[in-house]
């Protein structure tokens, strides 16, 4: 397909076209008068199909092959192909290391992508791959979408291997600059984070809580103000205040 010409934009102007042409498309009946006096039916009519507005067109099935690139934690969607720590470091100094730092420390208010382990209950979480992201997956989805930045989409499978064993090697979660990462062997590497992720459990933990029925005893006997918003100072000062540097 080629890049140069965006098939939605023109399609979405075709469609433009078509609507000047015609501008009565949908248009819903009047109720009826009586409608609001009558108990709604026992059994309420089906809904109706959404009203088709005429606008753009189905996407073709390249434009959706383009864009459906998710790789999942169990590594569903992966793309063939292979890349170890070294070559990985080479692909990153040439097209990372100008943001993210060469060792992925972040170059000035670059997005840091190594280190802050054990830092994610301090006054200043750092948030990275190796401390805080919980799935391989994620690091590979995302930087085959979204990097280099300003040039995304453009590292072949081989070199997604490569820069994301090179990630794992920054985090220390390999050792070995040999290592080879692969659609093989992918799932078997696990992030250092990932049991501090766990599913929503509201629906079992606090079903007492939304039960239909409110709790309504052991209430507190009476209720005390102590303060009101618009006269308490949210904005902390400099002596309340964590040091920031
Ligand atoms: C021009 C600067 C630039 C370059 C070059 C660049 N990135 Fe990024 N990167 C960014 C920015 C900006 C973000 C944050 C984007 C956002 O949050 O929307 C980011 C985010 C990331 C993240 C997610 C960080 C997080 O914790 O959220 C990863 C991983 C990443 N980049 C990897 C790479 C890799 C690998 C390369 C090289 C192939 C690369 N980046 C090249 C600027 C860059």
């Amino acid at each position: 397909m080629s890049r140069s010409v965006n098939p939605v934009l023109l399609a979405g102007l075709a469609a433009m076209a078509v609507l000047a042409a015609a501008p009565l498309i949908a248009q819903t009946k009047p109720a009826a008068k009586h409608a609001q006096a009558h108990p709604p039916a026992k059994t309420a009519p089906a809904p109706a199909p959404a009203a088709k507005l005429g606008l753009g067109r189905e996407a073709l099935p390249e434009e959706i092959k383009a864009w459906d690139i998710s790789v999942r934690p169990d590594g569903k969607g992966l793309p063939p192909g292979k890349g170890t720590v070294k070559q990985g470091d080479e692909i990153f100094q040439a097209q990372c290391a100008s943001c993210h730092g060469e060792f992925g420390q972040g170059n000035g208010r670059w997005p840091v992508l190594a280190g802050g382990m054990g830092s994610l209950k301090s006054d200043r979480p750092e948030k990275t791959i190796g401390s805080f992201w919980p799935d391989l997956s994620t690091v590979f989805d995302y930087v085959r979408r979204a990097m280099p930045y300003g040039n995304a989409q453009s590292l072949s499978p081989d070199e997604l291997y490569a820069v994301t064993a090179y990630l794992l090697y920054l985090n220390d979660i390999v050792k070995d600059e040999d290592f080879e990462l692969s659609d093989k062997n992918f799932t078997s590497v696990k992030l250092p984070n990932a049991a501090a992720f766990y599913d929503d459990d509201r629906e079992t933990t606090e079903k007492a809580f939304w039960g239909k029925e409110p709790c309504m005893t052991n209430c507190k006997p009476e209720v005390k103000i102590t303060g009101r918003a618009v006269i308490l100072d949210v904005t902390p000062d400099s002596k309340t205040a964590p040091k920031v540097d």
